[in-house]
């Protein structure tokens, strides 16, 4: 039986044929000027950390996994250690992981489930899972503090769209409406994430700015030199449509089986949507910081956050499928595709996109690399650079 598939209507769908028929791609109405130094500025980082991180929601996690109540995830976030915890009533919270009292990392763990408590490890202050506090060692003699204001510190979140949503900054309000917008809003909707399960799940710490990896992935212009062996046999280099909502976007490739699918068709037929939907990949620039990968069968995110200093950065790479039971499969063959998809992915991923973005750093971390520039073809990256630079500057709308 093959995977389910997706139920997704995109409108552009006989574009994207015409672009492929032609060989041709949208495109932006102009290209964009990129000084090189937004990958190496300290000063430049520091902004992104404070306009762009400290304001705007970004994907934390998928809904999976944070499966019960009690199962928490840490994470380090730009501007602070954050630990996500499922509560009672089946909501999340996002707090900030330091104890109140000497400031210890509360929960050291990546992940786990803590049915009654979270205690800090240093002098054993304990938290309830909401974040209050629960008990202070020794308070006699410690003295007495209020209690009340004395709990964990919360950060913005919110859950929907099977992803949990934060800010990376307490003072910050989380409007997720606004944020996503009604177009982003609604793909999401329709794509029914909360059903699916995080399968696999890695990070990776790189010697390449945030930006340097996020272009990778937002890029439909080196497939045919970077992936030769690999993504290219299936994709089309250099043929996207793209479609802009303002901060977020969805752009469209065709697969090669496309390409065949039409060469076969007899004169005067046309391809019906399903058949073309199951030969592309929709992917989904989604401010500031991730690409969702939505194929027919799985959905692929890739999260970038910038590091200690602008060289370095985290990658999160998520594989996001159908249940056991939506599947209809049995666990052998669920778990052996997922395996191996997974090793496809860090094949092409970690061992091909990896090092050209490392060696990247390297070159525009030259005091001499000149002003560089992305094309019009290059719509998912014109997009990113000019809202990341309008958040940097400060733009609201
Ligand atoms: S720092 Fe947490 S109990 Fe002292
Ligand atoms: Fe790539």
């Amino acid at each position: 039986m093959n995977p389910p598939v997706l139920q997704t209507r995109p409108p552009d769908l006989r574009r994207l044929v015409d672009h492929l028929q032609r060989r041709s791609t949208d495109q932006v109405p102009e290209q964009l000027a990129v000084d090189p130094s937004i990958y190496r500025d300290p000063e430049f980082a520091a902004a992104e950390r404070e306009r762009v991180f400290g304001r705007v929601p970004v994907i934390a996690c998928h809904t999976t996994e944070l499966p019960e109540f009690g199962s928490f995830i840490t994470m380090r976030l730009p501007n602070n250690e954050a630990v996500i915890v499922r509560q009672e009533d089946g909501s999340v919270r996002a707090m900030v992981n330091s104890c109140r009292h000497r400031g210890s990392m509360v929960e050291t763990a990546e992940r786990g489930t803590c049915p009654r408590r979270l205690q800090c490890p240093y002098h054993g202050w304990s938290y309830n899972l909401d974040g209050s506090l629960r008990s202070a060692t020794h308070e006699v003699s410690f003295g007495e503090f209020d209690h009340i204001a004395t709990g964990l510190v919360q950060l913005p979140v919110e859950e929907r769209h099977g992803y949990v949503w934060v800010v990376d900054n307490p003072q910050a309000t989380l409007d997720l409406d606004a944020w996503l917008g009604p177009e982003m809003n609604a793909i999401l909707g329709s794509y029914g994430i909360e059903k699916y399960v995080c399968a696999h799940k890695g990070s990776f710490d790189e010697p390449a700015n945030w930006k340097v990896m996020q272009d990778a992935f937002l890029d439909g212009y080196h497939i045919q030199f970077v992936h030769r062996e690999t993504a290219a046999k299936m994709t089309y280099t250099n043929i996207l449509t793209l479609d802009d909502y303002g901060r977020h976007t969805r752009f469209m490739s065709p697969r090669k089986k496309l390409g065949k699918l039409l060469e076969d068709l007899p004169e005067g037929s046309e391809l019906s949507e399903e058949q073309i939907r199951r030969y592309i990949n929709i992917s989904h620039g989604l401010l500031p910081n991730a690409t969702m990968l939505f194929l027919p069968d799985h959905i692929q995110l890739l999260s970038f956050y910038p590091g200690a200093d602008p060289g370095h950065c985290r990658m999160e790479i998520r594989l996001i499928v159908p249940s056991l039971e939506d599947s209809g499969w049995d666990e052998q063959r669920w778990q052996e595709t997922w395996d191996r998809n997974w090793q496809i992915n860090m094949d092409i991923l970690r061992d091909e996109d990896f090092p050209i973005a490392r060696n990247t750093q390297r070159a525009v971390s030259s005091t001499g690399a000149g002003p560089l520039l992305i094309g019009r073809n290059e719509v998912a990256n014109y997009v990113f650079h000019r809202e990341i630079r309008r958040l940097v500057d400060g733009e609201n709308a």
